[in-house]
């Protein structure tokens, strides 16, 4: 977050990944496990936690409202739950950092609490659409300013109670659904959400294991104002999308085996697994089980060759985070890649088309961005420097494209990695990446 000192990757051609290791808790269901558990009755205990700054925003949003909450400590979190009607106000504005979900799943849950309150990012957040959940907020009756381009700072004041709607998400958007779903449980009456495609489900989900009734019927999802949430235990997988980086690492590397250890396997999450299937990998699913409502599985990666594909449109919201690491994929791949119907890559941390277009020319890469996705023609990395933009997956992307490139690769505007990958360096390095980290 700001003031942290920025730092560059330098990441020597070559080499393979090998051995087994766990990639840090799920960002997606870290937010949540904090939120969720903060508006319950009684202790949450949470374990594999995500101690990155984007997870770690929420959980100091959460104490500035006077939830005690003790961790995290190797992944372990305690939440003294203050129940629905238990959240103070704070005393600043609070700071979301680099974090997207902390600021809209927020605006949501905070909509009609009886306090105001102001929600700040860094400069990248501050560039971000918030429309799209203020102006569903706004017909349940709640009060938020924005800039006028409607992007942060979000000014919430205090409403006299909001009330709940019936709304068809214009975006396939996990994070305005879940949005909703958490200003509809202060809200009067049902609140009914409709998705164009699915979206990952980890809040629908989630409130179930809290015993909040919620009902799901095909893509619409409905739940009642008004219902107290229960604290439990809950087992924060994996991140896929960490885990991702190193799919396509092993995947492209010659000489590769590694496993993945606990990854979550939503179906709403798996599109990298099953792109990079259909590009020919060879990724094993082994000891597929349950943990805290979510199913995990160990995830075994040998090196393959790999074919340019046609990216169906309906693994799009599926695999949404992962596109920068599948790009490098598509890089190491014969032939032509064709992604569609991707225009929210534009909105994310950085311009995800632009920014990887770019840097893939820089690398020697053949490609053509299009205003909602990118063509990719398979070719050769050369050595060269990229420009992060501050966006950790674009880092951690180009840092496994080293593995099959003619010379140094050297990552710039890289720490932002701590978002969402706290010991990315060690872990990569560990599994075989010629991979050091410098001040910058
Ligand atoms: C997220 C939803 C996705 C994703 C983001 C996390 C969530 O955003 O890109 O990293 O936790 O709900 P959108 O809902 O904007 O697609």
């Amino acid at each position: 977050m700001t003031g942290a000192a920025n730092s560059r990757f330098l990441i020597s051609p070559g080499g393979a990944l090998r051995g087994s290791l766990r990639v840090p808790g799920d960002k997606s269901i870290s937010h949540r496990a904090i939120m969720l558990g903060a508006l319950a009755d009684g202790e949450t205990r949470v374990s594999g936690f995500l101690e990155g700054e984007d997870s770690l925003a929420t959980l100091a949003a959460f104490r500035a409202m006077g939830v005690t909450i003790q961790g995290p400590e190797a992944g372990r979190v305690l939440i003294q739950g203050v129940g629905r009607e238990g959240l103070r106000a704070p005393a600043a504005p609070l700071d979301l950092g680099n974090s997207g979900t902390s600021m809209r799943l927020l605006s949501g849950l905070l909509a009609g609490q009886g306090f105001p309150v102001t929600l700040i990012g860094d400069e990248s957040l501050s560039r971000r659409p918030m429309r799209r959940v203020t102006e569903p907020l706004a017909l349940m009756g709640a009060r938020i300013e924005t800039s006028p381009g409607g992007t942060a700072p979000l000014h919430l004041q205090p409403v006299t109670g909001l009330r709940g709607i019936d709304y068809a998400l214009p975006v396939a958007s996990a994070q305005v659904k879940s949005c909703l779903l958490l200003a509809g449980l202060f809200a009067q009456g049902r609140t009914c959400v409709t998705e164009p495609a699915p979206t990952r489900d980890h809040t629908e989900r989630m409130l179930a294991g809290f015993g909040y009734p919620v009902e799901q019927r095909g893509a619409r999802v409905c739940l009642e104002g008004g219902e107290r949430l229960i604290g439990c235990d809950l087992d924060v997988p994996a991140d896929i999308s960490s885990a991702a980086f190193f799919l396509v690492g092993a995947s492209i590397a010659p000489g590769s085996d590694l496993t993945l250890e606990h990854v979550g396997m939503n179906p709403t999450r798996i599109g990298v697994v099953n792109i990079l299937r259909a590009m020919g990998a060879d990724i094993q699913v082994l000891n597929p089980r349950q943990a805290g409502g979510e199913p995990v599985a160990d995830l075994r990666v040998r090196h393959a060759p790999l074919r340019g594909i046609r990216i169906p449109e309906d693994q799009v919201p599926l695999a949404i985070d992962e596109f920068p690491a599948l790009f490098i994929a598509a890089a190491c791949a014969t032939g032509e890649t064709l992604l569609t119907g991707a225009e929210e890559l534009r909105v994310k941390e950085s311009d995800r088309i632009q920014v990887m277009a770019t840097g893939l020319a820089a690398l020697g890469i053949d490609q053509q961005p299009r205003p909602d996705g990118i063509l990719i023609r398979g070719g050769t990395f050369r050595g060269g420097a990229i420009d992060s933009q501050g966006d950790h997956r674009i880092a951690m992307s180009f840092a496994m494209a080293a593995l099959r490139a003619t010379g140094p690769i050297d990552i710039h505007d890289c720490a932002n990695v701590r978002t969402s990958f706290p010991g990315f360096v060690t872990l990569a390095a560990g599994a075989g990446l010629g991979i050091e980290e410098f001040a910058s």
